[in-house]
């Protein structure tokens, strides 16, 4: 694991049965990313991902809960507790964790405030397994990072990105569209992904999967022994 990543054990753990070479799981991963306090539409993905895709593991890439949707707040954490997977902050957990580091107002009872903070600044800002970075926005440590997007219309942040960090393949979410930027000779484009799709993603280029977001019914699979990627959606009309 990266020497950066926090040091929680729960994740490596879990993280590394879906992994290439940890064992006889043949590698594949859901994505989560962005569910923005959608208890219904998060599970929905899961079941989606369990059923139809035999997905036994996943990753939530950031923003669990929604700084202006907290009415399901402590719901949807005591279903991600339960789910006990590996999960990034995002810039909506990391609001909310401020909020209730400061003794903000919010509409949560007294005691259950304590639980839900410790397990918001327990969240790492991002989770690497050999050249493979799973993260909210950009893959860097700063607060900066859960901010600025990936995809801005354009190839110059992805670019940027790819020159600075040496991994083969970033995960992430914060834009809620699924997008792929591809490294390949030196040229970094950007390109629609196709929903059901397996892309392949070749061990000689580079690559920046945006997931989408599961609040719109998006989420994805990794597969890393096939070395694919497949955009998965709830709804045919999203593809
Ligand atoms: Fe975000």
């Amino acid at each position: 694991m990266d020497s950066s990543e926090p040091a929680f054990g729960y994740h490596e753990k879990k993280l590394t049965p879906g992994l290439p070479g940890k064992g006889p799981s043949p590698g594949r991963i859901g994505l989560i990313a962005d569910s923005h306090g959608n208890h219904a539409a998060m599970q929905a993905c899961i079941q989606l991902l369990q059923e139809n895709c035999g997905v036994q593991d996943f990753i939530h890439l950031g923003d669990l809960l929604d700084s202006l949707q907290r009415s399901h707040l402590d719901e949807m954490i005591q279903t991600l507790i339960r789910l006990n997977l590996p999960m990034v902050r995002g810039n909506n957990d990391f609001h909310i964790q401020n909020m209730l580091a400061s003794g903000a107002p919010m509409q949560l009872p007294d005691n259950d405030k304590p639980g839900i903070l410790s397990f918001l600044e327990r969240l790492p800002m991002k989770i690497v397994y050999q050249d493979i970075c799973f993260t909210h926005s950009l893959p860097f440590d700063s607060i900066r990072s859960l901010y600025e997007p990936v995809d801005n219309g354009t190839t110059i942040r992805a670019r940027q990105i790819f020159k600075e960090t040496p991994y083969h393949l970033i995960c992430c979410g914060h834009s809620h569209t699924p997008v792929l930027f591809r490294f390949r000779a030196g040229v970094v484009t950007r390109e629609r992904i196709r929903a059901e799709e397996a892309v392949f993603l070749d061990p000689g280029e580079r690559y920046i999967i945006v997931v989408g977001a599961s609040d719109n019914g998006e989420c994805g699979v990794l597969d890393c022994s096939q070395k694919t990627y497949e955009r998965i959606c709830l709804n045919s009309s999203n593809s």
